[in-house]
């Protein structure tokens, strides 16, 4: 079994951390500020960017997708 996925080696950061917050609405800017995400070396910031705006878009989809009613 493969254990956590770090995505900022820098500040021990886990790919699961940054959806948990992505999905609550933060941007990748917010993250950052309080997480030190990509402040370091930067070598996570490409793909901690792309990881957190592709939660944001499915967040949001799901979101304004009309429910049906079947009566
Ligand atoms: S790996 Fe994220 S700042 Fe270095």
């Amino acid at each position: 079994m493969l254990g956590p996925m770090f995505v900022c080696i820098c500040n021990a950061l886990r790919q699961d951390t940054l959806e948990a917050l992505a999905e609550e609405g933060m941007s990748f800017d917010e993250i950052q500020n309080i997480t030190g995400c990509a402040g370091n070396c930067g070598s996570c910031r490409e793909h901690a960017e792309s990881l957190v705006a592709s939660v944001r878009t499915r967040h949001l989809t799901a979101r304004h997708i009309p429910v049906l009613s079947v009566a």
